[in-house]
């Protein structure tokens, strides 16, 4: 089962930026969890992060062609902004997990939209890193007939 786990814009700063808020381990050390918990299940995983709206919006787009079987997003800011990016999960309707380390409910107003989570089937928030494993796991569960 092949699915793709896709980050957004200041992701690849985990570890720098407002570690009071994200943490310490760094985007890498992400990576390497993603990588790991596809190892553990069988799942074969392709990482992606981007500060490019296009650039997020293509590497959904290709989801479509290339056999994958579900998403794992965090589009980080533009969760709150990007139609572009819900209406690419809508075109390739591929079932999608939304992520966000923090607990974004808890956050400032403008937080408190997200376009992409109206394309997904499951959000998990304030979790840090294990609700990507979270998110993978839900996906795998779902493909091997225990989930919804
Ligand atoms: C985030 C939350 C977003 O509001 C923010 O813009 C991010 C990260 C999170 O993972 O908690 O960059 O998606």
């Amino acid at each position: 089962m092949k699915i793709v786990v896709l980050n957004g814009p200041n992701l690849n700063m985990l570890g720098i930026r407002e570690k009071n808020i994200y943490g310490s381990e760094t985007y890498e050390d992400l990576v390497k969890l993603i990588e790991m918990t596809a190892e553990e299940n069988a799942i074969e995983v392709e990482v992606y992060q981007s500060n490019h709206e296009g650039a997020l919006v293509d590497r959904i787009q290709q989801a479509y062609f290339d056999g994958t079987k579900g998403i794992v997003i965090n589009p980080a800011a533009y969760t709150h902004t990007s139609v572009a990016i819900l209406d690419a999960l809508k075109a390739v309707n591929l079932p999608t997990v939304e992520v966000h380390l923090s607990d974004v409910s808890q956050r400032e107003d403008f937080r408190q939209i997200s376009y992409a989570g109206k394309a997904c089937v499951k959000t998990i928030m304030g979790k840090g890193f294990l609700g990507y494993k979270e998110a993978m796991l839900f996906l795998f569960e779902k493909f091997n007939g225990k989930g919804e």
